[in-house]
């Protein structure tokens, strides 16, 4: 699987990076190609003569080599593999990738690429556990980053734990299946994300609070697993999902008739906190205050594009995922809000502000299905992401 392939393998500074050099052996012996880079700290701990007397070529180091940049630019660099395996990964190198620092030849080629991206961490086992590398393991897992690793065991700095990176072959193993693709490989999965925005006239809108973090993690958890995400989203302020197709609407009935243009689909998630009403006829002109009498603002109801794409007869993807955002009586509102949708799930949430939930970092949900109703502890947006495509696949997975 792996012949024919071109690998690009980037080495950062642990004294796992001599397993690195046995990884490029097995990689040769199975008909791909790799390009080595090496950070500063790599170096320290192999040379780059074996490195590149082992893959056969130039191992690259220098972001500012101009003779690399005449023969190859960095960006190309960064695209022209087909994954990109960076071992070992160190707490600092997952650092700077998980926070889009870019002054190296490794980090920028890390930040430019639209290449998939497999780390095999390796550090200290204390390193390992700290809270800024479990956010940074959180951060990269939500935009799609493979994992292979860390092993537990002894480790060369006297400690036991999880920590040790993965021997070369399970990297191997790691690299097939990430080339392979996920278990949501040729699965066409469209998900809603974010507010509506509903005029009044051609300067105001009726919005909400929605950030659109939760349904953008929610997509790229997906792409990860290998789906094919189409992402329609109103105006939202979290990034949207990498590697996903991406339809900006602004209306719900715009958010409804881009969801049914991008029918057939296996399975779809309506994370967006579409606007239940719209302002019956939005003016063309700005209001003006005339100094005596209100505006009086009448109301119509929107598209419920959740129960309209669930009642479809036809075209009805096989799995369909709402969200209840409740302040009150959450399992009760939400398991009825189920039955009325016509959904095959609920992820059911208390948006009270008090949750700090909307617009936070993290959520606390509970999945109710037709088997019954499922805590989930308070967890990142991109963990409640990660876990919900892993249930979709497994779903979709028993289906076929
Ligand atoms: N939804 C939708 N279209 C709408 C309203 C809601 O697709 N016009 C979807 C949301 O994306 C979410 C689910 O329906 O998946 C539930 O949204 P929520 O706001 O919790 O429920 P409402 O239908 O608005 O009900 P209520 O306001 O009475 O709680």
């Amino acid at each position: 699987m792996l012949a024919g392939r071109s690998i690009l393998l980037i080495i950062g500074g642990g004294i796992a990076a001599y397993k690195a050099l046995d990884l490029i052996r097995r990689i040769g012996e199975r008909g791909a190609r790799v390009t080595p880079v090496l950070t500063r700290a790599g170096a320290e701990f192999v040379t780059p003569l074996s490195v590149s007397a082992l893959a056969g070529r130039k191992a690259y180091q220098d972001l500012f080599d101009l003779t690399d940049e005449a023969e190859m630019g960095h960006i190309e660099l960064s695209r022209s593999a087909d994954l990109i395996v960076v071992a070992p990964a160190t707490a600092d190198l997952m650092a700077k990738m998980a926070n889009g620092i870019a002054n190296d030849l490794a980090s920028t080629l890390l930040l430019a690429t639209d290449t998939p991206v497999l780390i095999a961490p390796a550090m200290n086992v204390r390193m390992w556990t700290h809270a800024a590398t479990q956010r940074n393991i959180a951060t990269l897992k939500g935009d799609g980053i493979g994992f292979v690793g860390p092993n537990e065991g002894d480790m060369a700095c006297g400690e036991f734990g999880p920590g040790r990176m993965a021997e070369p072959l399970e990297i191997v193993a790691a690299m097939e299946a990430a080339l392979a693709g996920g278990p949501l490989a040729g699965r066409h999965v469209i998900v809603t994300s974010g507010p509506t925005h509903e005029p009044i006239d051609p300067v105001r809108y009726l919005a909400n609070r929605s950030s659109g973090a939760q349904g953008s993690a929610i997509a790229a958890a997906l792409v990860a697993l290998g789906a094919e995400v189409t992402f329609v989203t109103g105006p939202a302020s979290a990034p949207e999902p990498a590697g996903a197709r991406i339809v900006r609407v602004e209306t719900a009935r715009q958010m409804l008739a881009a969801v049914e243009a991008a029918l057939p689909a296996d399975a779809a998630v309506f994370a967006a906190a579409v606007a239940d009403w719209r302002v019956k006829s939005r003016s063309d002109q700005k209001i003006k205050k005339d100094g005596a009498t209100l505006p009086r603002l009448e109301f119509t109801e929107n598209p419920d594009i959740l129960a309209t794409i669930a009642a479809r007869k036809a075209g009805r993807p096989a799995l369909v995922i709402g969200f209840a955002a409740e302040t009150e009586n959450v399992l009760a509102n939400a398991t009825a809000k189920r039955a009325r949708k016509g959904c095959d799930w609920i992820v059911a949430n208390d948006v009270s502000p008090a949750t700090g939930i909307m617009g936070g970092a993290e959520n606390a949900v509970t999945l109710i299905t037709a088997e019954g109703a499922e805590d989930w502890p308070r967890m990142r947006k991109s963990e409640v992401a990660a876990k919900l495509a892993d249930r979709i696949a497994a779903a979709l997975g028993q289906e076929i």
